[in-house]
């Protein structure tokens, strides 16, 4: 994931940065949507009590990233690399760190292989 957000803070010529900048949205959204998807699945499997609220986080991320994706075309590069950096911290490392970690909680409360995810 911040291999991909890392393409976006990469300078270029003007020309070339609105359409790469939209290709790294692009790819952050397919990326997340792929990963939301496995961890769905995960959490389905283990009985997760939490599965419908989470997953209903997912949804907020992928649709925060797709209005990001509709409005970005009004910004320039210094306003579309501060709001990147604002929202990958406030949707998706947040979201590592409080919510998939409660998913390992549960399975280290149940003594349940604990995994990466
Ligand atoms: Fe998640």
């Amino acid at each position: 994931m911040f291999e991909i957000a890392n393409l976006a803070f990469e300078k270029g010529e003007d020309s070339n940065c609105k359409q790469k900048n939209k290709d790294v949205l692009i790819m952050l959204s397919t990326y997340f949507e792929s990963h939301f998807k496995h961890e769905e699945n995960f959490m389905q499997e283990i009985e997760y009590p939490l599965y419908e609220l989470h997953c209903e986080k997912h949804e907020q991320i992928i649709k925060e990233i797709n209005t990001f994706i509709k409005i970005m075309s009004v910004m320039d590069t210094q306003t579309f690399e501060l709001e990147l950096g604002m929202f990958i911290e406030k949707w998706l490392v947040q979201h590592i760190i409080y919510e998939d970690k409660k998913i390992q909680g549960f399975l280290n409360a149940d003594n349940e292989t604990i995994v990466e995810l």
